[in-house]
Order: C-alpha cells, then sequence, then structure tokens
C-alpha cells in the first residue's frame, strides 16, 4: 500500500518536475565541468561529493560535512540535486527507502549507477576496521572527500590530506566558508605523478614509525601504470609494518569505455578538466582474482578484504575496491 501510495506520488511529481529536473541537472551540470574548468579544479571530485551529499539526504550514509561542503562549494549546486532528485526523495521517504537512485546494490551486483554508493561503503567498512590499530590518516587525492571531519575525526588519528594545489586550495577555502573545523588536518599540495611527492608529506610531520591507512580513493584511473606502480612503491617504503592502503582499482575494459557505451560517451567530458582516465588492470573472463593478486604480488603488497564491483553480473567485475598490506 505504502508503496503504490509512493509510486502515485512519485510519477505525479516526475510529470510536474520535467522542467525543472533538466533545468537543475543543467545548472549541477554546468557548475561541475565548466565551473571547475574556470577555476582548474578536479570535476571528477564533485562527482563523488555530489554523490555522497545524495547519499546523506537520502538517509543512506551520514556524512554532515558533505552536506555542509556541498552547499557553498562554486563547483556544484545542491539546489540543482534537489530539482533533479526530488519526486526520487519524496518517494523514498513515502515507502520509507530508496528505489532506482540512490541505491546500494547487493555485493557483486554493482552496476555503473552504484558505483558511489557501494564503493563508498566498501572504503568504509576497510577503514572501519583497521582504524582502532592505526594512528595516522593519509588521504591521498583527498578532492572533496569529508571522512577526516566526521565520526573518524573522533578517533584521534593524526590526519593528512594530500591533492594538486588548486583542488586542495578551492577545498580548504570552501571547508572555512562552511564552517567546518580542519585544525586537526594536515594539507599537503601534491602530484603522484612527480618522483618526490612523498618528501612533503614527511616534512610536513607524517611519521614513518606509526601504522597508517593511506586512502587511496578514485585516483588510479586518473594515472599512468609507472606513476600508479612508484606511489605504491613510494608508500609501502615508508609505511611501518601494519599499514594499509585502500584503494580502487579498475578494470583495462572501464577505463577505454569498452565495458560500456555511456562510458565512452562521458570521455569528453573528462578531457575538459584533464582527467582522463588511464590505468587499468585486465580483469576478464574471469581472471580478476588472479589479476589483482598478481599485480599486488608484484609491488610486495598482500591482499586484505577486497570487493569486486560487477562480478556476478553479465558484463564481469568493473572495479575492485582493495586492502593492501605493506
Ligand atoms: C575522483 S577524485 C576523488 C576524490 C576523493 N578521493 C574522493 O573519493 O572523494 C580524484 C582526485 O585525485 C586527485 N588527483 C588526480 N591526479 C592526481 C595527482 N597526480 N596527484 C595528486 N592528486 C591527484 C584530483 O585532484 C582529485 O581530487
Amino acid at each position: 500500500m505504502r508503496n503504490i501510495l509512493a509510486l502515485t506520488i512519485f510519477v505525479i511529481l516526475q510529470i510536474l518536475f520535467i522542467p525543472l529536473a533538466i533545468v537543475g541537472a543543467i545548472w549541477t551540470g554546468y557548475k561541475q565541468i565548466v565551473v571547475s574548468k574556470r577555476l582548474g579544479v578536479s570535476q571528477t571530485a564533485i562527482e563523488i561529493i555530489n554523490g555522497r551529499w545524495t547519499m546523506h539526504v537520502f538517509g543512506l550514509r551520514d556524512d554532515d560535512a558533505a552536506a555542509k561542503l556541498a552547499a557553498v562549494l562554486p563547483n556544484t549546486s545542491t539546489l540543482g540535486l534537489w530539482l533533479a532528485l526530488f519526486p526520487l526523495y519524496a518517494y523514498s521517504r513515502i515507502a520509507g527507502a530508496t528505489r532506482w537512485y540512490p541505491t546500494i546494490a547487493k555485493m557483486g551486483e554493482e552496476k555503473l549507477f552504484n558505483l558511489i554508493m557501494n564503493r563508498t561503503g566498501y572504503f568504509d567498512s576497510i577503514i572501519d576496521k583497521v582504524k582502532d590499530d592505526a594512528e595516522q590518516f593519509v588521504v591521498m587525492g583527498a578532492g572533496f572527500d569529508t571522512r577526516a571531519y566526521n565520526e573518524l575525526k573522533k578517533s584521534g588519528l593524526k590526519m593528512f590530506e594530500l591533492d594538486q594545489a588548486t583542488t586542495q586550495k578551492l577545498k580548504r577555502t570552501y571547508l572555512e566558508k562552511a564552517g567546518i573545523d580542519t585544525t586537526h588536518v594536515t594539507f599537503v599540495e601534491t602530484n603522484f605523478s612527480q618522483e618526490d611527492w612523498f618528501n612533503s608529506l614527511v616534512a610536513a610531520g607524517y611519521d614513518a614509525t606509526k601504522r597508517t591507512i593511506f586512502l587511496w580513493e578514485g585516483v588510479t584511473l586518473y594515472l599512468g601504470e609507472t606513476a600508479v606502480r612508484n606511489t605504491l612503491r613510494t608508500v609501502k617504503a615508508n609505511a611501518a609494518e601494519g599499514s594499509i592502503i585502500a584503494a580502487d582499482i579498475y578494470a583495462k575494459s572501464f577505463v577505454t569505455g569498452e565495458y560500456d557505451s555511456r562510458m565512452k560517451a562521458t570521455m569528453p567530458i573528462l578531457d575538459v578538466t584533464d582527467e582522463k582516465l588511464s590505468f587499468g588492470l585486465g580483469m576478464a573472463d574471469g581472471a580478476y582474482q588472479q589479476s589483482l593478486t598478481s599485480f599486488a604480488t608484484s609491488e610486495g603488497l598482500t591482499i586484505g578484504e577486497s570487493y569486486f564491483m560487477g562480478y556476478k553480473t553479465e558484463k564481469g567485475v568493473w572495479v575492485v575496491v582493495v586492502e593492501l598490506r605493506v
């Protein structure tokens, strides 16, 4: 009964909202792509905070800091997101559960539209498992991630956020505008493509004798294989025993766009902010586990938890979220 009522109201609202939803989607997309380009910052990082904002608003995952930050960032629009998503929101409130979007798929059944929701949850669960044994938390390619400003803040972990200069500067400005306390976080400007990127982390107070969680979420796919391997090697060489790197590694078919024609269609948009997809591992024909293992082993890393997204689907695995032990 509740579902029928929710569906009826959803259909009515969706019809009424069509013009508003189009305006909302165009406005949000304009901010993400054009304004990010103008500011010289990552637009893909906006994709993530928009997803986290959506999860928060729909009640799938608490992220107060993401809600506050998204509300003030100049390169996204929470009003635009509301206009695009309000009928789905109304449905979820009446039915008591989300439907179509945003949704968290069952493990192995993830599709592209589940990317941010499922991936975020898998990273959360890896961090949750290891956080009590760690002393430092290094967010590599932090974008507009807000883990450092929510529950994890209470963990007592020494926190570092690493990113390219322009994106990090913008984030810091707007964290302040949003009234979010950042005094417990050390910000370090970094470029993983430069050989000496780790020096600035050390100079900022990183302690190589302390167990550390390195969070590398949504970054490897934008780097070349050499930069990915060098980064892993550098972390391993400078991390205490018991440290982990939580990373997502994409299938080759995903980064080339062969996995889904919609991926190919969005690739020119990624070129606008110079965020072309690059590194991927061969994961076709069920060889995903073997492929990940031989990659990790070749860098002297062992595998802890791993989440192969899409392994139960017809198209197979398109990304893995993995805990790499140093
Ligand atoms: C898709 S965003 C992910 C942001 C964040 N990890 C999250 O999950 O919300 C990719 C981030 O990686 C950063 N990035 C990309 N290439 C980088 C590089 N060579 N050095 C440092 N950061 C880089 C971008 O600036 C951007 O913030």
